[in-house]
């Protein structure tokens, strides 16, 4: 069956579908599986374009009709596409938080209205348990693990005694930027060869990124070792601004990214990026394999952690399959 995609300006038009059949014969309608409601956060990246295009297409696969709204970055948009959500009575909603505070009266309604709630991507963190049934999502502590076990091989490869660290961080108070944040200053805290100088927010964006990365370089010059970069969205804004300031990335600089998409891998391959983290975008599959299970009444899975690897200099780049993302 072929699932419905409706957008957000297409929600009353479904229900009108919904309630009158579209002018069918009751016996000639095709009942969807599932309704899902999906609020995105935005659009701020190649990975998040990736993430919905992959819960677009397994909801298709798995004929489930989709609710998906675009917040366009803001909370009370995720907020308000979750209260209409309720009020069409969906079976299942399923949403990113771009902030991890600020979802407890919301969430309330919709358990007080009966219809679970799966997290996708990132976590929320409320002052009531229970109001989410299960997280579906990467593990960002360890992706923060994985960046500085690198930069640990690469200084010891270098030979260096000091490393002294700038970090361009994700939308502040969002799971991925506590949690990278703290793997990646967690493990480096046992060397005393590293320095996180700088701590500055990019939330996500190339343009921040740029901005961020012009800002430190005035700062700090030349005594910039290692640029440690949230995603690769903000890298690829930063590269362009270090060679404009005279210095070659991946040489004079280490650097450091997180997500894998296809961009930053090329980059990679041509040596101007020394490491990038994979965080995989898709997250569809075990979203729609959820859902069904919820509206059947199943028991999920409390996390569901996708496995992810590390793509560095240290590798032959030709074993690097396309990313798709
Ligand atoms: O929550 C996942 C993060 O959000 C990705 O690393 C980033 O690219 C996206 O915007």
């Amino acid at each position: 069956m072929k699932s419905r995609v409706i957008h957000c300006g297409l929600c009353l038009l479904m229900t009108g579908l919904l309630l009158c059949g579209c002018g069918k014969k009751a016996e000639e309608q095709v009942e969807p599986t599932l309704l899902l409601g999906v609020s995105q956060i935005g659009s701020e990246s190649a990975w998040r374009i990736g993430n919905t295009r992959d819960i677009e297409e397994q909801a298709d696969r798995y004929g489930i009709s989709l609710m998906l709204e675009n917040a366009n970055q803001k909370q009370e948009n995720q907020i308000a596409a979750i209260r209409r959500f309720i009020a069409y009575k969906v079976d299942v909603i399923a949403f990113s938080p771009i902030v991890e505070e600020g979802w407890d009266n919301v969430l309330k309604e919709a358990k007080d209205a009966g219809i679970p709630v799966v997290l996708v991507d990132r976590d929320v963190s409320t002052q009531t348990e229970g109001l989410t049934t299960c997280l579906i999502g990467a593990d960002f502590y360890k992706e923060g693990v994985m960046a500085a076990e690198y930069l640990i091989r690469k200084a010891d490869s270098l030979g260096m005694e000091q490393v002294n660290i700038v970090e361009i961080t994700g939308t502040e108070n969002s799971t991925p930027m506590r949690q990278r944040q703290a793997g990646f200053v967690d493990t480096l805290a046992g060397d005393p060869r590293m320095q996180v100088m700088e701590s500055i927010d990019g939330d996500f964006l190339k343009s921040r990124g740029a901005e961020c990365m012009r800002s430190l370089l005035e700062t700090y010059g030349d005594s910039i070792d290692v640029v440690f970069s949230h995603n690769d969205e903000m890298t690829l804004g930063a590269l362009p601004e270090i060679e404009k300031a005279g210095f070659t990335p991946g040489s004079d600089m280490i650097i450091i990214s997180i997500d894998g998409g296809q961009e930053a891998i090329d980059v990679l391959k041509e040596g101007k990026i020394n490491c990038v983290v994979e965080c995989t975008p898709k997250l569809g599959k075990e979203l729609m394999e959820t859902a069904l299970k919820l509206k059947a009444g199943e028991a999920v899975e409390e996390v569901i952690h996708p496995v992810e690897e590390v793509f560095t200099d240290e590798m032959d780049p030709a074993t690097i399959e396309p990313r798709g993302y």
